[in-house]
């Protein structure tokens, strides 16, 4: 399994449990359209959390010797930085035209950083002087930035990762929290699992942010009860992991490693990120929920091509799947020629299987707009 194989603590175990959870070279092409739907629709809350730093520390507006820095965790390859950090740096100089910004890429040390260092510089150094942008490559889950430093810090998209799968699961290739999975006992440990994860980001956020910093997160959530269109996604990635995926793996023997090649990825409730920041003390300013449109579902409704629409979404899934379901096999001692071949049969797959899907994928996605703060109280 590779939860036993995870346990053993060597430094090539950790390089490959990194390298297992970043993006692919291809992310920003495959995914930056997907993601940016997602931060357009929630930029209004982004912007407001912004102006409510103001409005609780009118004083560091005002001390422009001092650069506003802003952290984003879980940058990637950086094409869904540019959006957000455009919004806040506008909303930041709208107050005070002078202030030189500071800006942090974070992602884990195996990300390929200078493709976020690229996308960003060249998304906003032709808008705005005085910006200074510098990479943090650190696991978030530990404190990354000294405490009382961070003004602004923001996740999108990212926070539904955990860094090992709490118990094997073998239906899907996501965690999703439908009701009949919170009841069992595998919903329970990913529960636990998801709230350790959480706990430990949101904690370390409020040691690095000053006071009345604030901290802005967007994540996949599931609905209780769960909306028509979560049925259809469950549905649809259940096929990928217990059809396509599995006849591929089943045709090279390879059946039993199934649990290791799957997402750590979770949709939870909203429930479970709020409980926790009220467990914790954290102070939420608010807690929205956005069904958010699907690109590719809403291309498909306007061409009816169902052959573009399935290598479109094949490589989307390709972006954030390939390093998993490669790494995963590698965690298994599965030999690395081998372990080319499954990918690129997968790969080649999916499109033809997604495009007698394409009726049923789901149109919208469900995201959570989070905004939390660090009251001068603590
Ligand atoms: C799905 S991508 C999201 C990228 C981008 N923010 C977006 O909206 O498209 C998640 C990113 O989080 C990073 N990540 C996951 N767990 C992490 C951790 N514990 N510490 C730092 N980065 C992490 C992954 O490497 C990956 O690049």
């Amino acid at each position: 399994m590779l939860e036993e194989t995870l346990n053993n603590d060597t430094l090539n175990s950790s390089l490959q449990k990194g390298s297992a959870r970043v993006m692919s070279e291809a992310y920003n092409e495959s995914c930056g359209d997907w993601s940016n739907v997602s931060i357009s629709t929630t930029q209004n809350d982004l912007i407001a959390s912004v102006k409510r730093y103001q409005e609780l520390s009118p004083e560091r507006f005002e001390d422009t010797d001092l650069p506003f820095v802003i952290a984003e965790f879980g940058c990637a390859t950086g094409a869904a930085s540019v959006l957000p950090l455009k919004a806040i740096i506008q909303a930041v100089r709208d107050l005070a035209p002078e202030m030189p910004i500071q800006i942090f890429l974070n992602d884990l040390p195996e990300n390929h950083h200078s493709l976020a260092i690229a996308a960003v510089t060249d998304g906003l150094t032709p808008l705005f002087d005085d910006i200074f942008i510098m990479v943090a490559g650190k696991d978030f889950t530990e404190q990354v930035f000294p405490s009382g430093t961070i003004d602004f810090a923001f996740s999108n998209m990212t926070l539904m990762i955990l860094p090992l799968p709490p118990s094997p699961r073998t239906d899907n290739v996501f965690f999703l929290a439908t009701p009949e999975k919170l009841q069992s006992n595998q919903g329970k440990e990913w529960v636990a699992g998801f709230n350790k994860h959480w706990t430990s980001f949101v904690t370390n956020r409020q040691k690095e942010l000053r006071v009345n910093g604030q901290l802005f997160v967007t994540a996949l959530i599931y609905d209780e009860p769960i909306l028509s269109y979560q049925l259809k996604e469950s549905n649809f990635f259940q096929d990928i992991a217990s059809i396509c995926l599995r006849d591929i793996l089943k045709k090279y023997r390879l059946e039993d490693k199934l649990s290791s090649t799957l997402k750590t990825s979770v949709s939870m409730l909203k429930r479970h990120y709020t409980d926790i920041c009220q467990k914790e003390g954290i102070h939420v300013v608010s807690a929205k929920s956005y069904d958010v449109v699907d690109c590719f579902a809403q291309e498909y409704k306007m061409t009816h091509d169902s052959r573009v629409f399935g290598k479109k979404v094949a490589q989307y899934i390709r972006g954030w799947w390939e390093h998993v379901l490669e790494g995963g096999l590698a965690y298994e001692g599965v030999d690395q020629d081998l372990i080319k071949k499954v990918s690129i049969e997968v790969f080649d797959t999916l499109p033809g299987f997604i495009a007698e899907r394409a009726d049923v994928y789901p149109e919208y996605y469900r995201v959570l707009s989070l905004s939390i703060d660090k009251p001068a109280r603590q």
